[in-house]
Parts: C-alpha cells; sequence; structure tokens
C-alpha cells in the first residue's frame, strides 16, 4: 500500500483526534485481559505505539509493564507512556526472550516487511506469549461507522490493508498459530456530531490517501448525517496467535 508517514502533522492530529476515551474501551478491556491473563510485572511491548494511548491504559488495567517502541519521532514527541524507545517492527532494539506479550493496535497495515515483523516479534517474546493484533483487516472497514461516509476509504482498506488470514499465514512461518480471532466493540464517540466536530484527515490512513474530491464528497455526507443522536459504535478486530 501507499503508506502514511507519521510526521509532525499526522502526529498532532492523531493526537487530537484518535483517542478513543476509555469508557468506550470496557469490551476491549475485558477481551484483552482474557487472551492476555494479565499478572503484575508482565513485560508487555506496545508495538508502533504512536502517542501511548494503549501503554497508558495497559499499565491502568493490568498493571503490566509496557514498553512501548514507536519510529516516528512526531509521535514519540507527543507520547505518554512508562518506557519509550524508538524502534521499528523489523529491528526491535530489545533482547531475545524479554517479554511476555505484543500488542499492535492499527499498526500491522503499516508494516511494509511483515516476515521481518514476524521474526523479530517470535526473537523477542517468550515462548507461548500471545501477539494481539487490534486491527482493521480488509473486507472489514464497513464496520467503522466514518469510513461508511468515505467508500472510497473502505476500497482502499479492502485493496491495500492485509486480511486476517495474510497476517495468520506470515506468522506461521515463525511458528505462531491462531490463538483466537473476535470482532470486539467499541463506543469511539457520542454522537456522529461529535465525530465530525473532532475529524481530522489528517488522523486517519484511509481519509489521508483518497483523493480530495473523494474527501470532500464524504464530508457532506457526514454533515449531513450528523444531526443523527446515539453514540457511534465500531467494531475492529482482534487477532491472538501464539
Ligand atoms: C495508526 S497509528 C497507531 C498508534 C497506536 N498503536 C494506537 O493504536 O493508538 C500507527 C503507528 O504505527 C507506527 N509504525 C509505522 N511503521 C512502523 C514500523 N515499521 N514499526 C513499528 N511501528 C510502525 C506509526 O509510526 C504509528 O505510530
Amino acid at each position: 500500500m501507499r503508506r502514511m508517514r507519521y510526521d509532525e502533522p499526522a502526529a498532532v492530529a492523531f493526537r487530537a483526534g484518535r483517542h478513543v476515551p476509555a469508557d468506550g474501551l470496557a469490551h476491549w478491556r475485558a477481551a484483552v485481559a482474557r487472551h492476555l491473563a494479565p499478572r503484575p510485572g508482565m513485560a508487555l511491548l506496545d508495538l508502533g505505539a504512536g502517542t501511548g494511548w494503549w501503554a497508558q491504559l495497559f499499565t491502568a488495567w493490568y498493571g503490566v509493564q509496557v514498553v512501548a517502541v514507536e519510529p516516528s519521532a512526531a509521535m514519540r514527541a507527543r507520547a505518554r507512556a512508562p518506557r519509550l524507545v524508538a524502534g521499528r517492527a523489523d529491528a526491535l532494539p530489545l533482547a531475545a526472550g524479554s517479554l511476555d506479550a505484543a500488542w499492535l493496535s492499527t499498526v500491522v497495515h503499516h508494516l511494509a516487511d511483515l516476515p521481518a515483523a514476524a521474526a523479530e516479534l517470535r526473537r523477542v517474546l517468550r515462548p507461548g506469549a500471545p501477539v494481539l493484533l487490534r486491527s482493521v483487516f480488509a473486507g472489514r472497514a464497513d464496520q467503522i461507522t466514518l469510513l461508511r461516509f468515505f467508500p472510497e476509504a473502505i476500497r482502499l482498506v479492502d485493496d491495500t490493508y492485509p486480511q486476517a488470514a495474510t497476517v495468520r499465514a506470515v506468522f506461521a512461518a515463525d511458528g505462531f498459530t491462531a490463538a483466537a480471532g473476535e470482532a470486539v466493540t467499541q463506543v469511539s464517540a457520542p454522537s456522529l456530531a461529535a465525530v465530525l466536530d473532532g475529524l481530522d484527515r489528517d488522523a486517519h490512513t484511509p481519509l489521508r490517501l483518497i483523493d480530495d474530491d473523494a474527501y470532500a464528497a464524504g464530508l457532506t455526507r457526514l454533515r449531513t448525517a450528523a444531526t443523527a443522536t446515539g453514540p457511534v459504535i465500531d467494531t475492529m478486530d482482534l487477532l491472538v496467535l501464539r
């Protein structure tokens, strides 16, 4: 795919617009707990941690020791995380067998060399440790309310993001097997009006990559629909590999 650069504008927009409020993430909290079986002191890698939102949540929710790895200097500059390290998925700055779990939230579609990332995760994780991927996989973008206003963005995801099956197959080469896959809902915003109010194109890879006319047309559709009341509920996939 054409990959988005997490430069200054993207990092500013991401920090301002992509943190789902913690009280909308109850299902994620429960689903991750089921697969992670967290215990205090457990060492968890948050790979492609961005601005550290999940690193903060996992620290607060589970009391685990999070090491956040993030390649973008602009994202790191805005990140809050207990331990934050510069690094990339294909060359992790971490010792072999040093981690009990890995978390990748909306990262896998950014990885240019997925086999190298899988090999690195195999190296740094202890045997049997889970990799938990939270993602919008190809074929699943229509589960995101915002993207339904931008059909070109849904097509872009379908055409350029990996399918869950592809990720499973790549990781299988390094001995990972799929332990679970489930759809998890979240309350992304209190209303469509709030989505519109907080919308910054730079914060959403598929919106950044469609052309300007397609973006403008979707924005018009969103403005028309934004009088609807009720929370915005989205579904993303959790894939667990061990
Ligand atoms: C959509 S953001 C997700 C951030 C965070 N995981 C979250 O859910 O809030 C994608 C992140 O992946 C990072 N990323 C891109 N390429 C990467 C790579 N090769 N290795 C690790 N992270 C990468 C980006 O810099 C960006 O911070």
